[in-house]
């Protein structure tokens, strides 16, 4: 009699626990992008150790640099590595290529014990942009890796796929139940849609309802966001989406389904919001949109076309790059849910708790020291407006600007801004601070209000050697070139 209701208890007691444990599975965490492109890179194993505090589960690299999977290992982080578009048609080429990059980028770092679970095979190759220069490698390039896995027994826990643009799918009517590949690109699509399809590799997609704001002036602010309302819903049938991110995502459910594709796994690759550079790229809008993202997936009701299907995604980014093109716009270098120095720029819970993202531990800065106009110098001075494209074409002025965080500054520190962003990218050098004589330190800091005059971080010793040289010769290069100039102006 006793032992009775104990077995059921103990059973009702397991039964739950591998049901909770399965849904902590199926609602697992939040990945993010760690991207590179920076002129003071914090250490990697700083930027580890951040991720891990801020329990994140998984991460997404543009490339395979060895510094960062060194630091990767043991972490318990799932990765993604990628691989660059430029090495494409390298890859597309023959076998070796592919295998070399294996061994090297996978292989050993899977050896070492690092959790690599998928490679990204270029980066968003099919953006019109590019002009079709990746459409003819990029698939041979993706069997090229899988056959190498393969051949190195790593095929089972490695996937191959590849991140692209949302505008590889559209709908004809802008109705997601319409949704289809890209007519230009239609068969391509299919072929690497039966690759993934056949090895269980996701399609990983980019998704950004800010850049769809940016483009379009009229686009509705409030379909950007997961209020549950909008002014501008989308009527689909019996389904009204009252967000672009499930409108988006399923627009590419649709697709596959039209073209017989039904259950290949979705994986957001990029999702996330500026915060910088553009009169909607600002900290608010940033945490209303990744906060709202983020407890919409949690929920664990999936999207109408794949309601309760778990929602696989991954931040962009971690970190602001100074670095990045502009090209796409001022915006590029501000996504990072940090600041370039790991410091969160504002409150963001990643599992719903109340426990808020915290700061990269053990940063050390450059002393508290500060470049700026001369106050005796005037802004009509010719050097003034010399130094200025100089240092911002060197340097980072992004944050100048309409609606921006520095937007509100004076004139002259408008000038000081983009001088002491040029100083800092140089460590500091006095060489760094002069531009003819119209520029001095200061330590006393300029920042006012939203705008912060930065300090950079020091540079790091020990086993970051690699990252700190590559970052040396290039401010090297660029204070040659610099002080060349200055001399050729003399
Ligand atoms: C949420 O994540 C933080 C950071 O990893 C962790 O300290 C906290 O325990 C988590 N809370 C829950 C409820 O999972
Ligand atoms: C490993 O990857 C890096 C970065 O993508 C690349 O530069 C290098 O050539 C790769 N190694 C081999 C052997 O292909
Ligand atoms: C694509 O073509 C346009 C117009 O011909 C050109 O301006 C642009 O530089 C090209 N882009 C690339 C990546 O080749
Ligand atoms: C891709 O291949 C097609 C057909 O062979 C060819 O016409 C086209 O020029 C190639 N494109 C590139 C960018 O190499
Ligand atoms: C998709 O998955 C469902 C449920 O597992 C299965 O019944 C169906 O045959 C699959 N469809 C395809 C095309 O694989
Ligand atoms: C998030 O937490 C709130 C209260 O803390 C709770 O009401 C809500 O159901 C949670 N949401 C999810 C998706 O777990
Ligand atoms: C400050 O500089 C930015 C970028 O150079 C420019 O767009 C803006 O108009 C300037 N503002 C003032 C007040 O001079």
């Amino acid at each position: 009699m006793a032992s009775t209701p104990v077995t059921t208890t103990m059973v009702v007691v397991v039964v739950v626990a591998t049901v909770a444990l399965l849904m902590a599975r199926r609602s697992e965490g939040i990945g993010v992008n760690w991207g590179t492109q920076l002129s003071h890179p914090l250490p990697a194993s700083t930027v580890v150790q951040l991720l891990r505090d801020n329990g994140f589960d998984k991460v997404k690299l543009f490339d395979a640099e060895d510094a960062i999977l060194t630091a990767l290992r043991g972490s318990g982080l799932q990765v993604m590595v990628g691989i660059p578009n430029d090495m494409l048609a390298g890859l597309a080429a023959g076998e070796k290529a592919a295998e070399d990059w294996v061994a090297k980028n996978v292989s050993k770092h899977v050896n070492n014990g690092v959790d690599i679970r998928y490679v990204a095979v270029g980066n968003e190759p099919f953006l019109q942009t590019f002009n079709g220069t990746y459409l003819n490698t990029t698939f041979p390039a993706m069997q090229s890796v899988q056959a190498a896995l393969v051949k190195a027994g790593l095929a089972g826990q490695v996937k191959v796929t590849v991140p692209l643009n949302a505008d590889v799918y559209q709908s004809p009517t802008g109705k997601p139940s319409d949704g289809d590949f890209r007519a230009d690109i239609h068969g391509l699509m299919l072929t690497i849609v039966q690759f993934l399809a056949s090895t269980g590799a996701p399609f990983v997609a980019n998704v950004y309802p800010f850049i769809s704001l940016y483009k379009d002036p009229n686009f509705p602010l409030d379909y950007a966001f997961f209020q549950g309302t909008t002014s501008a819903p989308v009527v689909d049938g019996g389904v009204t989406y009252t967000n672009t991110f499930d409108a988006n995502h399923d627009t590419l459910v649709a697709a596959l389904r039209r073209n017989g594709y039904p259950n290949v796994s979705i994986t957001i690759g990029e999702v996330g919001w500026p915060t910088d550079g553009d009169a909607n790229a600002n900290p608010q809008y940033a945490h209303q949109f990744n906060q709202g993202f983020i407890t919409h997936i949690a929920s664990g009701q999936g999207t109408p076309l794949r309601p309760g299907a778990p929602v696989d995604a991954y931040l962009f980014s971690l970190i602001d790059e100074d670095q990045k093109s502009i090209e796409p716009g001022n915006f590029e270098r501000h996504w990072g849910v940090f600041f370039y120095d790991g410091k969160p720029k504002y409150p963001l819970s990643l599992n719903n708790s109340s426990q808020q993202l915290t700061p990269a531990k053990g940063v050390t800065y450059l002393e508290k020291r500060w470049c700026v106009l001369k106050p005796s110098v005037s802004l009509g001075d010719q050097k003034v407006g010399d130094a200025v494209s100089y240092a911002c074409g060197l340097a980072d002025c992004t944050s100048l600007g309409y609606k921006t965080s520095c937007g509100g500054l004076d004139p002259k520190g408008n000038v000081s801004y983009a001088l002491n962003s040029y100083y800092q990218v140089n460590d500091q050098d006095d060489r760094a601070c002069d531009f003819r004589g119209i520029a001095t330190t200061t330590t006393v800091d300029p920042s006012a209000g939203s705008c912060r005059f930065i300090i950079e971080i020091a540079p790091t010793s020990g086993s970051e050697v690699a990252m700190v040289t590559r970052r040396r010769v290039a401010v090297g290069v660029v204070l040659a070139v610099f002080v060349y100039l200055v001399e050729s102006m003399l």
